[in-house]
């Protein structure tokens, strides 16, 4: 499904989460038919069947929109090195390279299929082709947590929804602290997740950042209202 306006097909966020959602629409929708009263299940169907669109709407569509208008809002100059922790199949990564053409967009990821549908290394480097920006993207097989790269050595770090995907507290503070380790001072880090933000701004502030946090909206609303998006937004002090 190419529902994002893209050319390359970057997958479905944790696919289990909608799969889930439409098992517990069937199951409704079967109760319904034999349960009295009937009212409950078929609200129960009607509800899931809603937070189930409103999910595939954000992964196929929502994230694409937002973070468009957020690397606009950016206004990169062009060439900076832009770092992508969690890069999966490249629906971030790959509109932040379409904006650094004499930069470099690098990605991370351990490509975890369950994070996202048909996570690949290969698939993402095609992707960058199908985008037309394979000659300023790198990706690499590592972990957010111990990242091999220099300090100080991005102008710019992003993520979108992959750190919560750390299990524990302190594997999360070590990816903030990874994150702050490699941008330069005067570096922008932009970090939006469903969970776990307000330790992100925690854990950034511990290390000197005024960090602003603020809701993406109803474009990423990944279980309804209920489970917006935060985005967490910070500029590493000139040193
Ligand atoms: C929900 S997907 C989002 C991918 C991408 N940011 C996007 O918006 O399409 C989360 C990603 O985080 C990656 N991930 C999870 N834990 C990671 C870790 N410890 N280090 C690097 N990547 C990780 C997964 O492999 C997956 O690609």
């Amino acid at each position: 499904m190419k529902i994002s306006g893209r050319k390359g097909r970057y997958g479905i966020d944790a696919p289990y989460v909608p799969g889930g959602m439409m098992v517990g629409v069937i199951a409704s929708i079967m109760l319904a038919v034999f349960a009295h009263p009937r009212a409950g299940w078929v609200a129960w169907a009607v509800i899931l069947l809603i937070t189930a669109a409103l999910y595939l709407h954000t992964t196929l569509r929502g994230k694409f929109s937002v973070w468009r208008d957020r690397l606009d809002g950016m206004r990169l100059r062009g060439d900076e090195r832009l770092l992508d922790l969690g890069c999966g199949r490249g629906a971030v990564l790959l509109m932040a390279a379409e904006r650094l053409p004499k930069g470099r967009a690098v990605g991370v990821d351990i490509w975890s299929r369950k994070d996202q549908s048909g996570n690949a290394i290969e698939i993402t480097r095609a992707n960058a082709m199908a985008e037309g920006v394979a000659d300023r993207v790198e990706l690499h097989t590592a972990d957010m947590r111990k990242l091999p790269f220099d300090d100080a050595s991005f102008d710019a770090i992003v993520s979108n929804v992959a750190i919560h995907n750390i299990p524990a507290r302190s594997g999360r503070d070590q990816a903030i602290d990874e994150a702050w380790r490699v941008l330069r001072h005067g570096g922008r880090l932009f970090i939006a997740d469903i969970s776990k933000s307000s330790q992100y701004r925690r854990r950034l502030a511990a290390l000197g950042a005024t960090a602003i946090r603020h809701n993406l909206g109803w474009r990423m609303w990944w279980g309804g209202p209920w489970m917006p998006t935060m985005l967490i937004e910070a500029r590493k002090p000139d040193g």
